[in-house]
């Protein structure tokens, strides 16, 4: 059977999506350069070390592999730094995006799952919000992605490159088995951060702003297990390969949960209680984040295994305790 490139797949949720698609019988190359990903995050011999921006390592890869299909996770992904340096934004997940979209058209590589994200949105005009909602980015993250999304009806109709844009809404949870988890160097997202104050590895975890329009004044998000992230994934190129249309959908369980909320789930999951700190809100943060994925379940067949905060929080949990013991 040929092969799936996943590239960025020695990272969160490519490592993830890679052990997926290998448990439902599919050959995976991971193309990661390693600079937010791991080694031993990818099974011996799948891996090629190389940037989606290095023309002959993508030559490479496609002429010997036999590649049918691409997902592409490697890209930068944090807001925070996407204001602080959009040149890096633009080159990586923008520029060298194209090189792979270049190379994917050279090699006649017909179909392409691209990580898309919730951050294209903007400020929302309403919530839950589903795909018609319009678009309109407030950091350089979410232009880079949303640009892409933007080009690849011109791929399809210019290269026959068809695609299923994926956009995540707050990605958790770490692989149920406990082989995989998230491991980002630093590490910003809530979740990882409140259970590394509920290990003791972390002093505090701090809320970015008390004083949004919310019911507790903290910031709202949906969060949705790296487990289904990775269903997803499949039966996007399902779609694709059954010869259905390109699309994109939005990916998350319909439920906000606030950071109030999220914290004493923590303490209910672990047992143990941590020190909250009350902060300055984090500039580009929108109030509200909560996804509508009507679309994904009927045209998917997408169905959510692990939508309960609860069970994310204790595999994230189940990670966490392994990592402190493992580095
Ligand atoms: N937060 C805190 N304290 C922390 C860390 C985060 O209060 O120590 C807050 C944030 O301010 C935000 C919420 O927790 O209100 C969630 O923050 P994360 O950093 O975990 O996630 P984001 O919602 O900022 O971003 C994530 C991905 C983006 C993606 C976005 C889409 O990192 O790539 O979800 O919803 F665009």
């Amino acid at each position: 059977m040929s092969k799936i490139l996943v590239t960025g797949g020695a990272g969160y949720i490519g490592s993830h999506v890679v052990q997926y698609l290998r448990r439902c019988g599919r050959e995976v190359v991971v193309l990661d350069d390693l600079s937010g990903g791991f080694r031993d995050a990818v099974p011996a011999g799948c891996l090629v070390e190389g940037n989606i921006g290095d023309r002959a390592a993508l030559d490479q890869v496609f002429a010997e592999h036999g590649i049918a299909a691409v997902m592409n996770f490697a890209s930068f992904i944090e807001v925070g730094a996407s204001v602080k340096d959009p040149s890096a934004y633009y080159r990586n997940n923008i520029g060298n995006t194209l090189e792979l979209l270049d190379a994917m058209a050279r090699h006649g590589v017909g179909h392409l799952i691209f990580s898309s994200t919730a951050a294209i949105f903007g400020n929302p005009e309403y919530t839950p919000i589903d795909e018609a909602h319009p678009k309109a980015p407030i950091n350089p993250y979410g232009r880079t992605k949303w640009l892409i999304e933007q080009l690849l009806p011109d791929y399809e109709q210019a290269y026959g490159l068809k695609s299923v844009c994926l956009r995540y809404f707050n990605a958790a949870g770490a692989d149920p088995d406990g082989q995989l988890g998230e491991r980002h160097q630093p590490e910003t997202h809530l979740v990882p951060l409140v259970l590394q104050a509920a290990s003791g590895r972390r002093e505090a975890i701090s809320i970015f702003g008390t004083d949004y329009p919310t019911p507790d004044g903290t910031c709202i998000r949906d969060y949705i297990h790296v487990e289904d992230l990775a269903q997803a994934h499949l039966r996007a190129l399902e779609h694709l390969e059954s010869g259905a249309d390109s699309a994109a959908f939005n990916l998350g369980n319909g439920n906000g949960f606030s950071i109030r909320e999220v914290i004493e789930a923590a303490r209910a999951v672990t047992g143990r209680d941590f020190k909250v700190v009350e902060s300055e809100r984090r500039p580009g943060d929108p109030p509200v984040l909560v996804a509508d994925s009507a679309l994904a379940r009927s045209t998917l067949g997408w169905t959510p295994e692990f939508a309960d905060l609860e069970t994310i929080i204790a595999h994230a949990w189940a990670w966490e305790q392994a990592k402190g013991v493992k580095w």
